[in-house]
């Protein structure tokens, strides 16, 4: 049975014992795993611990804010980098869903080991877990996470990787993060890819199509949260089709909602939300994003779908 207290005075040990006399700095995403690492770190190193928030543009509504306000909450010396351009550089023109991810995990750590080397710091904090492990090293997709695992050394960038999550799986970063006195906005948090909303536009992506899926997810989100299902999105298709707007034809954007129930993301159900749920997200969406023209629900379960559509 794990037990979320001894793994805490454990983690403690074992960070202080890697971070030394060093400094260490945490990039945190506002998911419940790089949060969770990000404040362990900062219980355990206190003011050796430097909390980025890399701004890639690829965030939900609201979120970049929720982060800032978050890691100053836990006290941690914090710095916010604005990075939208560079990321949005980096992945136009590629539309394949490993290129993209493989596109964002260079410019999220040459982003952050720029600012490491600013500060001349060699430690980096990440929220690998286990699952995350897994399924790159199985080849099912490569997490953005992972780098000594599939062989990619981290001193390729300059520094050493501080991992204090990598035996966990989620339900267990949770009962940590209970343990550890954090919100619930926090502990029961819904995951959330580190690519961000660049896994939910389907083909290039742009600040246009990025702008879409964010309002479209937003709009998800309101309208799902009673559920208490495991994950609920919208995703943004490449294809276009006909509709209707303000009386004239519209050969405009499609929008999949996917709602999933699962414990652990490594398998998962479709959710059987009310159809009532369904058609007022339908509605909204047509509605308040002008080049939406058709909203599908997505009821395949994981597997043989994965959860995210990238
Ligand atoms: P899939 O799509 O593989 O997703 O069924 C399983 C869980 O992992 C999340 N996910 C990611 N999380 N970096 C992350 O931090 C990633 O590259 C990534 N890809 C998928 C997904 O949201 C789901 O919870």
């Amino acid at each position: 049975m794990f037990d979320a207290k001894t793994f805490i005075e454990n983690s403690l040990e074992e960070i202080r014992k890697t971070v030394g006399e060093n400094r260490v700095i945490s990039a945190c995403s506002g998911g419940v795993d790089s949060t969770v690492a990000t404040y362990l770190v900062h219980k355990a190193v206190g003011e050796k611990l430097l909390a980025v928030f890399i701004d890639d543009g690829l965030r939900r509504e609201g979120e970049p804010e929720f982060v800032v306000r978050t890691l100053k909450g836990f006290g941690a010396k914090t710095k916010f980098i604005d990075a939208k351009k560079e990321f949005f550089a980096a992945l136009k023109g590629k539309t394949d869903a490993e290129e993209k991810r493989k596109a964002f995990r260079e410019k999220f750590y040459s982003t952050l080991g720029k600012a490491a080397k600013e500060e001349k710091i060699t430690y980096i904090v990440q929220g690998t877990i286990k699952a995350d492990v897994i399924e790159t090293v199985q080849g099912i997709k490569s997490q953005h996470n992972v780098l000594s695992q599939i062989g990619i050394d981290p001193e390729k960038y300059g520094y050493k990787i501080v991992e204090p999550l990598r035996e966990l799986f989620k339900p267990e970063v949770r009962m940590v993060a209970r343990e550890l006195g954090l919100p619930p906005e926090i502990s029961e948090r819904m995951p959330f890819p580190g690519p961000a909303l660049s896994l939910r536009v389907l083909g290039e992506v742009t600040p246009e199509k990025i702008a879409v899926v964010r309002k479209a997810t937003q709009i998800v989100e309101e309208e799902t949260k009673q559920l208490g299902t495991f994950q609920n999105f919208a995703v943004l298709h490449n294809d276009k089709a006909t509709g209707i707007k303000q009386g004239k034809r519209l050969y405009g954007n499609i929008i999949t909602v996917r709602i999933v129930d699962s414990q652990d993301a490594v398998t998962a159900k479709a959710a059987q939300v009310p159809y009532k749920t369904l058609r007022k997200i339908a509605q909204r969406i047509t509605q308040e994003i002008p080049s939406v023209v058709r909203c599908l629900y997505d009821i395949t379960d994981k597997p043989p779908s994965t959860i995210e559509f990238e």
